[in-house]
């Protein structure tokens, strides 16, 4: 066995030779391939299980998926396929492929191609490495283009000139790639990186792809390294057309977050990524918001939540106000997505707006009255108007802990509703002369 897969997880490799067996009796040629190699030659653990398949892929993935039991998922469009093994492992097939780029940005023409077409249309020499699974040669590395020896020197590299001419997301995962490792561009790939963002071709992309690509950024483990660079190199267009996105707050954001995820409650690393990236909008206005939105086709919970972030600042400033009730900050926060109250939440460090917001998700948002609306209509008033809103306002006050028990409920019901049939009254004869406060009847 190769002394690269000898550091692997002894699991992974087993499966790796299970696959390789079957190859071999089946007549296909199997390789592990592309980020999962990087990974592997970097000694890294719970690796996914990248597989190219030289032939028909969909009929050797339908085959195997029998023989390891496995749940299988077929992408025809790509000449793709998953299976998802009983213990949740995953294993993504593809067939050996190689591209043609009709122009610029566009997604490329595919074919059926060898090994070596397959790794020439990878995006860096680090990414274009492959591992023979069969079993005469288990274990083999194939590299092409030195990737070995720039993983060595550290180096990110493009394996052609086009590279980011014809897949300007490249961009990006140049830059993800470079700050997740601690490495660095090469010069002349760097060059050629700076020239495609300087011809605008990042601006060609379909923007919901271009967004998925950024999107990873939130995923790493050093957001704002990762964000700073690339606005360093000006190729954030994607979420602003001049680049101008807020870094100072996504670093306050970051810093909150890491406190933040200390409760394991909280640390689930999916489930961040929206903060940063609303984080860095803030201070956008609505049209820019709602531009972006469209473009990048966020869905609708996503797009809600981004617009409710621009209230952040003055909802923070009422959460601080000690005056206020918690029935005030049941109705404060009552509008908000769950995610854009998580966004309020890493958005400050005050004590008692954290304490509220906690309240409201923990406690406010699951208080329910002992009464409904039928003990309402029992005691008389049929209108559905008048006992929503008197429903609404016994809600509030128990909220404030006024009312501990459903007595207590039916009895301010009574009240209630006693005050608004009678104004009801009074205003459907033309007349007002009850001088009630309305303000007494929200507390
Ligand atoms: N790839 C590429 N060009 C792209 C996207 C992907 O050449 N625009 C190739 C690279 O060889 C890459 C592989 O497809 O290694 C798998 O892509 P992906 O899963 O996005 O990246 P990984 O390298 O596995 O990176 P990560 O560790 O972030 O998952």
């Amino acid at each position: 066995m190769s002394s690269y897969l000898d550091k692997c997880d002894k699991g992974f490799v087993i499966l790796a030779k299970k696959i390789g067996h079957f190859a071999d009796e089946n007549g296909y040629k199997v390789y592990i391939v592309g980020g999962v190699v990087r990974d592997i030659l970097l000694g890294k653990k719970n690796l996914d299980l990248d597989i190219t398949v030289e032939g028909d892929c969909l009929t050797f993935a339908k085959k195997i998926a029998v023989r390891l039991k496995a749940q299988l998922k077929i992408y025809e469009q790509f000449q793709t396929a998953t299976l998802t093994l009983k213990d949740g492992v995953r294993i993504d097939l593809a067939m050996t492929r190689q591209e043609k780029y009709a122009s610029a940005a566009v997604l490329p023409e595919v074919s059926p191609g060898s090994i070596n077409d397959d790794l020439f249309r990878r995006d860096f020499t680090i990414n274009a490495m492959a591992i023979v699974i069969n079993k005469e040669r288990f274990g083999e590395l194939i590299d092409l283009y030195k990737g070995s020896e720039d993983l060595n020197n550290k180096c990110i590299r493009i394996l052609h000139p086009r590279s980011f001419i014809d897949d300007p997301t490249r961009i990006l995962r140049a830059v993800r790639f470079e700050q997740r490792l601690g490495f660095q561009i090469e010069a002349k790939t760097l060059r050629c990186l700076k020239d495609s963002i300087r011809k605008n071709l990042d601006l060609k992309v379909k923007p919901p792809r271009h967004f998925a690509e950024f999107k990873k950024f939130f995923l790493e483990a050093d957001v704002s390294k990762h964000v700073a660079r690339i606005k360093e190199l000006r190729g954030v267009r994607v979420l602003d057309s001049r680049g101008n996105i807020d870094l100072e707050t996504l670093n306050v954001v970051v810093e909150r977050v890491k406190i933040i995820r200390q409760n394991k409650d909280y640390d689930k690393a999916g489930r961040w990524w929206p903060i940063y990236f609303f984080s860095l909008l803030e201070k956008k206005n609505t049209h820019q918001l709602e531009k972006l939105s469209k473009e990048v086709q966020l869905d609708n919970f996503l797009s809600l939540s981004l617009m409710q972030i621009r209230e952040c600042q003055s909802v923070i400033r009422q959460l601080t106000n000690k005056a206020k009730r918690d029935s005030e900050i049941y109705q404060l926060l009552k509008p908000f997505t769950e995610l854009a109250l998580l966004y309020f939440y890493a958005r400050t460090d005050n004590g008692l707006a954290i304490k509220r917001i906690d309240d409201f998700v923990s406690i406010f948002s699951h208080i329910t009255l002992d009464v409904n609306g039928d003990d309402l209509k029992n005691m008389g008033y049929p209108s559905t108007d008048v006992i929503g809103q008197a429903l609404e306002l016994l809600l509030l006050k128990k909220i404030d802990k006024k009312l501990a028990a459903k007595k207590d409920e039916l009895k301010e019901a009574q009240i209630l509703l006693k005050r608004r049939f009678s104004r009801n009254m009074e205003n459907m004869n033309g007349t007002n002369r009850s001088g009630e406060s309305r303000s007494e009847e929200g507390s």
